[in-house]
């Protein structure tokens, strides 16, 4: 068997056997197999697509290249595995897991999560915390099992003992234009979740331009073979389907939304969508945890973390430790700005039809807050706040993005992108759906 067959193999559409795959996660992880035949895998797959059976194979060789944990302690006599988790399929200004961790965590459940970086031009929830000083992302496994355990909450990125395969296969993806396969997102969100051990898991598929899946066919696709990967394993599994047509929330890019997020958990002004999406999540999370039994008490629940403060004490505990300066929750201005913001205005009068989230994702990459090459470090500072949302009527002149930018010559280039992220309407126009559907 070598790598070179196997990639020629899945390049002609062949379906692989579970020892192939195996042999080919486990050279990668151990540095026999290079990035340039993994990344050539990586298309073949992307083109040529896997069975269902194939998937499942990579998503356990991907869980099994590094430790399995065990979450189960014993509570009241009987051994439990009670960890939740939730994870989304990456978008645009999304921040839910600085959002929802926080909010069910001060409700009593227990969240062990394995998050990652940015993909594309989607963010990743491991950037964002890292724009807080001092936050360790990169735990052991010892580390995590010991918070996990001691605390009830604890949120990692895939470290050399958890899920090792998926941290290299995640970085290249992220710069090789293999990010939108269905098996490769299946089997890197499963592997993470098989690894930790969480037991139930709401997975928030996105659905639209900004998303990897555009359109609510493929959406339906992916949550219903994750679901099935986890159910298989063992797992309580629900995959939620929700709009990524526009930016969820109102910032993009690393320290701009933990700012937003930390804003939301304050009880300060936030975007409805970003709210509505964060409560539904997290009440859907607490029934599926059992600590709520209908919706409309889980979201009685949330709704009290948040007009309490008890989420944002949560989040507080959760990043001091990890080492992180809560100091700079406390008071945002502390956090470093970009050199250049500049305010665009709307060039004209009417209703907003689209706010194209892809385009707000690419521009907020091209302005630092993403990668363009797998040893690219990123500025925390840039991004973009977009003031509106589709549906909302908008006047000439009024603030529509304020661009956060290292020098002046990217804010143009943002600022020119950016033009043709929206679309005008001269009547009036409905606003987007926030959700499609929950598959279990
Ligand atoms: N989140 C992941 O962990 N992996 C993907 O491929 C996409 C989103």
């Amino acid at each position: 068997m070598n790598a070179v067959d196997i990639i020629i193999k899945k390049r002609d559409g062949e379906e692989l056997t579970n020892d192939e795959i195996a042999f080919f996660i486990r050279g990668y992880t151990q540095g026999d197999i290079p990035d340039y035949q993994a990344a050539a895998w990586a298309m073949a797959i992307l083109c040529k697509g896997m069975t269902d059976v194939e998937t499942a194979a990579l998503t356990r060789a991907m869980a099994q290249s590094g430790e399995m944990l065990s979450l189960e302690e014993v509570v009241n006599g009987i051994k439990v595995n009670q960890a939740v988790d939730k994870h989304s399929t990456g978008g645009v200004g999304d921040k839910t897991t600085l959002i929802v961790q926080p909010i069910v965590t001060s409700c009593g459940l227990a969240v062990a999560k394995m998050s990652g970086r940015g993909l594309g031009y989607s963010g990743g929830t491991i950037d964002k915390l890292e724009s807080i000083p001092g936050m360790r992302l990169n735990l052991t496994k010892d580390e995590f099992l010991q918070q996990y355990l001691t605390y009830h909450t604890v949120l990692s990125g895939q470290s050399a003992d958890l899920a090792p395969a998926d941290g290299k296969m995640y970085a290249l993806r992220d710069v090789t234009g293999t990010v939108p396969a269905m098996p490769l997102i299946a089997s890197s969100i499963m592997s993470k979740k098989l690894a930790v051990g969480t037991h139930a898991i709401l997975l928030d598929v996105k659905v639209g331009c900004g998303a990897f899946m555009e359109n609510l066919e493929d959406a339906t696709k992916l949550a219903k073979l994750m679901v099935a990967i986890g159910k298989n394993n063992g797992r309580f599994v629900k995959a939620e389907l929700s709009d990524m047509n526009q930016p969820l929330g109102f910032a993009v890019g690393n320290i701009l939304e933990v700012k937003e997020a930390v804003a939301l958990l304050r009880g300060e002004p936030a975007a409805p969508d970003l709210r509505e999406h964060c409560i539904e999540s997290s009440a859907i999370l607490l029934m599926m945890g059992q600590k709520a039994d209908t919706k409309e008490q889980a979201r009685i629940m949330v709704e009290d973390a948040l007009n309490s403060g008890k989420a944002f004490e949560s989040l507080k505990q959760l990043v001091s430790l990890q080492k992180g300066d809560i100091s700079y929750l406390d008071n945002l201005e502390k956090f470093p700005k970009a050199p250049v913001i500049r305010v665009v205005s709307a060039p004209k009068t009417g209703w907003l039809s689209e706010i194209n989230a892809r385009i707000i994702g690419e521009t907020s990459v091209d302005l630092g807050a993403g990668r363009i090459k797998k040893t690219d470090s990123i500025d925390h500072r840039v991004g973009i706040i977009v003031h509106h949302k589709v549906g909302d009527r908008i006047t000439q002149g009024e603030p529509l993005f304020t661009i956060h930018a290292h020098s002046d010559d990217s804010c143009y280039n943002a600022e020119k992108k950016l033009s043709s992220a929206v679309q005008y309407s001269d009547t009036p126009c409905e606003r987007l759906p926030q959700f499609y559907g929950l598959i279990e």
